[in-house]
């Protein structure tokens, strides 16, 4: 089964076998089967987060289960329940229209439901784990249905448990996130965002015009999956210690920072990778976008390994450059 339809960098990359599930007990019934004790198995949400660098040889379970639920409801808040096949994006335009705030700023990330805890996705100031308040999730080896409350999912910044101590463990099947009905806590520190409020000539922004600011600032720097190729940020946002950083600085007067807890300083991956030159960079069918140097792109026809050669070139002018070592944010197969 060809799984380029399935994914956002648009590789040609074949499944030996592959299922859509779209409930619990589909997908333990999948589990218990012989083809899958027999077989490696990848679980594929809205394919927006991997590079598929080549065939896989083994079971690819697509997660289409769908559905969203208000379990809870108090003058202030709902707790809503989403399944973890449907679009996130449909889910924020859905909350939007519901009057439902906290995941504004969330708008037009491209995937799923389920993926979205998985990496705590993120952008202009907020995170999912801000507005999470469980999941559940079915154990591979027992098909057992488990619950994860936030505390438990371990959130940092494009991390959680499933991204390191129980990787490939657990599949995500419904999502529950505790959202404002009122007296919306409004994110709008991002400098984008409150120069895009006030180009809207928005005075009191409401939870839809701040997902509308979001959306032309995407709009703007990112390009639609649905047009080029890519996976959003390829590379996480690394961080430095301070001393290093104010080393930096004096090569670099520029370059910019944004101080961290402990006393790191995040630097922007984009621009490290710009100042190597990369930016707007193609090779063939393949390149670095040119308005947004941490995005790679296939306008057609490109293959997983070439991306990911470029991607390690990439990687090793960063560290030439700048002694910094730049990790993949896309998981790569
Ligand atoms: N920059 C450059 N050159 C570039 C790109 C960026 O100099 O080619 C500089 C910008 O000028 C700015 C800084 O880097 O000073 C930050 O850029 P931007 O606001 O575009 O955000 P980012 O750090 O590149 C992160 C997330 C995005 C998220 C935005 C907005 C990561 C890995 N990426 O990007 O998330 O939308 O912030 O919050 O943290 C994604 O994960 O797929 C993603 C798109």
């Amino acid at each position: 089964v060809s799984l380029k339809p399935l994914n956002t960098f648009g590789l040609e990359a074949k499944a030996r076998v592959f299922v859509e599930v779209k409930s619990i007990e589909d997908l333990q019934e999948v589990l218990q089967s012989e083809v899958a004790s027999d077989n490696p198995l990848f679980i594929l949400g809205g394919g927006s987060n991997v590079l598929l660098s080549k065939d896989f040889d083994g079971l690819v379970i697509k997660n289409s289960i769908m559905g969203k639920e208000v379990v809870h409801e108090t003058d202030d808040f709902v707790l809503v329940k989403i399944g973890a096949g449907e679009n996130w994006h449909n889910f924020v335009l859905y909350a939007l229209e519901s009057g439902w705030g906290g995941i504004e700023n969330l708008s037009l990330i491209p995937g799923t439901v389920g993926a979205a805890p998985m990496q705590n996705i993120g952008a202009y100031g907020v995170e999912i784990k801000e507005v999470f308040e469980h999941l559940q999730a079915v154990n591979i080896s027992n098909g057992e249905v488990e619950k994860f409350n936030k505390e438990a999912c371990r959130f940092g910044y494009r991390e959680s448990i499933f991204k390191n101590k129980v990787k490939g463990q657990y599949i995500i099947t419904h999502v529950t996130l505790k959202l404002t009905k009122e007296d919306h806590l409004l994110n709008t520190s991002y400098g984008a965002i409150s120069e895009t409020l006030e180009e809207m000539k928005v005075k009191k922004p409401t939870i839809q015009d701040v997902s509308e600011a979001v959306i032309k600032i995407r709009q703007s720097k990112l390009p639609d999956p649905a047009k080029i190729g890519n996976a959003g940020s390829f590379f996480k946002n690394p961080s430095v210690d301070r001393i290093q950083y104010e080393e930096l600085k004096t090569e670099y007067p520029e370059i910019p920072g944004y101080d961290l807890p402990d006393n790191n300083v995040k630097v922007p991956a984009g621009w490290l990778i710009e100042q190597c030159g990369w930016k707007g960079v193609t090779r063939g069918a393949i390149g670095v976008h040119k308005n947004q140097a941490l995005v790679l792109v296939n306008y057609g026809g490109g293959s997983g390994d070439d991306l990911k050669g470029l991607a390690e070139e990439i990687r090793a002018s960063v560290i030439e450059k700048f002694g910094i070592e730049l990790s993949a944010e896309v998981n790569i197969i």
